[in-house]
């Protein structure tokens, strides 16, 4: 390079950051206003397609209702403060993983009301500062493993109405201050039963209006902070055991207009806040199987409940006398056997060697070893008979053998 290419490059380069410096200020159509913080910039309603060239200093940026389809990759370098990006309302169909790399100070994101369709992984990833991210009424149909990743302030997430499927395990991660989740008016079947431990704090759920069949057991458990549960409008039907259990600050779960008929015993456990249990608009089976339901909602009056049995019968007004049949005490099965319900009748689910409607006769009253000896098999307890080298669990001739112990008639011809 000789001197004069040097001379025209210098001045090259600072006529670029010139251009820069003019570029940076505030755009015509736009109101700016600077203060300590730096610069507020309102650039709302103003037809722009892109996000126009704006001082370093931006803290506060205001792009709603515009025709923007697309936020530049790192568009954080050229603003290394912003703390607040208002973009809603725009024609964003997809945020590129690498668009808020560099966005260190950024602590809002409004991104509502676009046309985003997925979200890929590491695209909302490593903002230490991000509090509360805003993606309500947009495309999204897929949310892929490893999207909310590092956002260890991130408090407030936004997802409602989109068209999300299922919410796959990793998700989160390192998201451990989410407070409030709001999932609602979405189409999701499935939530990954590790989903909420990656979440620890949540204080709010909404996955009500969605297409919910089935919650596995222990999905929500132990979020201690969880204080409203919202899963009304799905289509569940059946409550299993340990589905709602160990939510100390539980206060309002809604499961109104699903499709529940049968809330299986233990379903609901150690929900000492518990004030509100919204369950109208399920046609609850109140024959046996509500019994657990019923006597969980008669020792905890403090819980208020509209939950119906299908024929319209409040559970809570379900008088005891009916339901004493249900009562497993009411059973009087012998022999350590249990009682169950089997529909609207009680029977004895007997144990080890005992049969009969209440357990009393052993097995080898009724199992026919012709000349063998019967005894209860230890291991799955079925009634096997002991007879000798040639037939194996009936003896159609009498066991020749005198010295055998186990011989049916053995004890009688040792006394004779
Ligand atoms: C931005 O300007 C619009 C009018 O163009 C106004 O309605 C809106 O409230 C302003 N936003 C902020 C955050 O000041
Ligand atoms: C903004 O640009 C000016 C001049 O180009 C520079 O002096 C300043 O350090 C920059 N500020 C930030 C926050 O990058
Ligand atoms: C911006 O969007 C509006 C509404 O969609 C449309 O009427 C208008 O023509 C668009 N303007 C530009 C410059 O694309
Ligand atoms: C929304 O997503 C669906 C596919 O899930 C697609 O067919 C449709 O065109 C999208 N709509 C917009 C406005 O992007
Ligand atoms: C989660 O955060 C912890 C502590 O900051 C870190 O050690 C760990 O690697 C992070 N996990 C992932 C998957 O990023
Ligand atoms: C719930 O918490 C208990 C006690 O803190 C712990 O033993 C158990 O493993 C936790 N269960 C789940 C599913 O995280
Ligand atoms: C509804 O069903 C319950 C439980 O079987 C029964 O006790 C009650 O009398 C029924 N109520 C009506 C109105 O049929
Ligand atoms: C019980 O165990 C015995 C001996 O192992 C076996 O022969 C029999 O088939 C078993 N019965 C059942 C019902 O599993």
């Amino acid at each position: 390079m000789d001197i004069m290419s040097i001379d025209i490059f210098v001045l090259f380069f600072f006529a670029v950051v010139s251009i820069g410096v003019v570029k940076g200020t505030c755009p015509s159509t736009c109101s700016c206003v600077d203060d300590s913080s730096g610069s507020k910039i309102n650039c709302s309603s103003k037809y722009l397609e892109r996000i126009p060239p704006l001082t370093n200093n931006t803290y506060f940026l205001e792009l709603g209702f515009n025709n923007i389809t697309e936020i530049d990759i790192q568009f954080c370098k050229e603003m290394p403060q912003l703390h607040t990006i208002y973009i809603n309302n725009n024609l964003i169909t997809k945020v590129p993983v690498n668009t808020f790399v560099d966005c260190e100070q950024l602590y809002r994101i409004h991104l509502h009301h676009n046309e985003i369709s997925v979200i890929e992984p590491f695209t909302f990833m490593d903002l230490p500062n991000l509090y509360a991210l805003d993606l309500h009424y947009n495309n999204i149909s897929t949310i892929k493993a490893f999207s909310f990743m590092d956002l260890p302030r991130l408090a407030y997430l936004n997802l409602f109405n989109n068209k999300i499927r299922s919410i796959v395990s990793y998700t989160f991660i390192n998201t451990t201050n989410l407070g409030l989740l709001h999932l609602a008016h979405n189409h999701i079947k499935d939530i990954a039963v590790q989903i909420c431990k990656a979440v620890p704090l949540l204080e709010g759920l909404d996955l009500s209006v969605n297409l919910i069949e089935y919650i596995q057991p222990t999905t929500f458990k132990n979020l201690t902070s969880l204080q409203v549960l919202h899963l009304y409008d799905n289509e569940l039907s059946t409550i299993e055991p340990f589905t709602f259990i160990n939510l100390p600050s539980l206060r309002d779960l809604h499961l109104t207009r699903n499709n529940i008929r049968h809330i299986r015993e233990q379903a609901f456990g150690y929900l000492p806040s518990l004030s509100q249990l919204v369950l109208a608009g399920n046609p609850l089976n109140c024959d046996c199987s509500i019994f657990p339901l019923w006597s969980w909602l008669i020792e905890r009056s403090s819980i208020a409940t509209n939950a119906k049995c299908s024929n319209g019968t409040l559970i809570t007004s379900l008088q005891s006398p009916a339901l004493d049949i249900c009562n497993p005490d009411n059973c009087h099965c012998f022999n350590g056997g249990k009682c169950v319900a089997n529909g609207n009748e009680l029977a004895c689910d007997c144990i080890g060697q005992w049969t009969g409607e209440f357990c009393q006769e052993s097995q080898c009253i009724s199992h026919d070893c012709g000349f063998g000896n019967c005894y209860i098999e230890p291991v799955n307890g079925t009634a096997q008979c002991l007879c000798d080298d040639i037939y194996v669990n009936f003896c159609p001739v009498p066991i020749k053998d005198a010295r055998t112990k186990t011989d049916k008639f053995g004890w009688l011809r040792n006394i004779l």
